[in-house]
């Protein structure tokens, strides 16, 4: 579609909220509004789209987005509704598209969100352009989703809280943290924190292994250790720890409870004192750090960018330093796990890479 033909584009935020959503929906308003498109922006993800309710639709200008930028969740709100599981689901957020005389729809989210906008795409022959985000930085083709930083922003200043605490009790901490099925954010939050040890889905680990590292640093003389663990990580030939056995509308399963069992372990197989922390989902809460305000910034504008000139089905993505256009349904067909064998040491569970010359982590 030439650009003149896009006179109204909707955006819509889904999936788990991470700080970064609200500076990509002021990004993408001020760039639409800058060249006289309107924008409608749908709430709660997808449900919004399924309801003919005048009340889930609000119009966006630059003034009603001034100030959100500073702000984390989303202003339009969320949730992990799924159409394809709905009677009739598909047509009827296509309908109300067609209704709403929407050109275009900016899509935030993360593989849920996008593989249902990817899906759209090819069934119904939506006009959608994908904005990735998600704190578990989980998404094919792209080197960054927005809310991953500050989340490991989030991670760090734990970690550094629970150091004095450690150091003075001569402790072990078990940090727990999200991510899903990869470690990103745990290896990432890791390095940044200096954590001893890391555990990811993607290696499992043998607890005796885990607790011998922790015996030889006591015995090294190191009076505290802390060891981070992703939600999706698990000892060998064990299941997941699970929250509750309750799926969401994508089928999955509500991941953690690792930290307090390995933390129990750690304690009655060493004999040190183990204490754990779940950091849930306050790595999901607060302020966009300022990498994430910048990278929405350059998400939400490519976005706008992208609708104009008539690249639907795309989803804007960083490739090194540059941003760029990819396949929707290329980066939603699976999720990228970490590069065990680049990133990381499954002997001694740490990150491992080498940094001169190459990619950074
Ligand atoms: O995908 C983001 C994420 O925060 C995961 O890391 C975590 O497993 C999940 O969402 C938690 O989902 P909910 O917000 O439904 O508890």
């Amino acid at each position: 579609m030439p650009l003149s033909d896009v006179r109204t584009i909707g955006i819509l935020t889904g999936g788990g909220d991470c700080p970064g959503i609200n500076p990509a929906i002021k990004a993408v308003v001020c760039k639409a509004r800058s060249v006289g498109v309107r924008v409608l922006g749908i709430r709660d993800g997808w449900r919004g789209l399924l309801t003919d309710d005048p009340a889930d639709v609000v119009e966006l200008d630059c003034r009603a987005v001034e100030a959100i930028d500073r702000t984390g969740g989303t202003i339009l709100g969320t949730s992990r509704t799924n159409p394809y599981r709905r009677v009739d689901g598909p047509g009827r957020v296509a309908s109300r598209i067609l209704a709403l005389g929407l050109d275009a729809v900016v899509v935030v989210g993360g593989e849920d969100t996008l593989g249902v906008a990817d899906r759209l795409v090819r069934d119904h022959g939506l006009r959608i352009v994908g904005i990735p985000k998600t704190i578990d930085r989980d998404l094919s083709l792209t080197d960054y989703t927005l809310g991953f930083e500050s989340a490991v922003q989030t991670i760090a200043e734990a970690i550094d809280h629970l150091r004095t605490t450690a150091a003075a009790h001569g402790r072990i901490f078990v940090l727990e943290t999200m991510g899903r099925l990869t470690g990103h954010l745990a290896l990432r939050g890791g390095i940044a924190g200096g954590a001893d040890l890391v555990l990811i889905p993607e290696v499992e680990f043998e607890v005796e292994r885990v607790c011998d590292l922790l015996r030889d640093r006591r015995s090294q003389g190191f009076r505290y250790s802390i060891v981070v663990v992703a939600e999706g990580a698990s000892a060998t030939g064990g299941a997941k720890a699970l929250r509750s056995l309750k799926t969401d509308e994508f089928g999955h399963k509500l991941l953690g409870g690792i930290g307090q069992d390995l933390s129990n372990e750690i304690e009655s197989r060493t004999g040190l004192d183990a204490r754990y922390v779940i950091l849930s989902h306050l790595q999901r809460g607060g302020a966009p750090g300022a990498y994430d305000r910048r990278m929405a910034y350059y998400f939400g504008t490519a976005a706008v960018e992208a609708v104009l000139s008539g690249r639907p089905g795309t989803m804007v993505a960083l490739s090194g330093t540059r941003v760029e256009l990819v396949s929707l349904a290329d980066a939603v067909r699976e999720v990228r796990p970490v590069d065990v064998a680049r990133d990381y040491d499954p002997l001694n569970f740490r990150h491992q890479h080498r940094v001169l010359g190459d990619d950074l982590l």
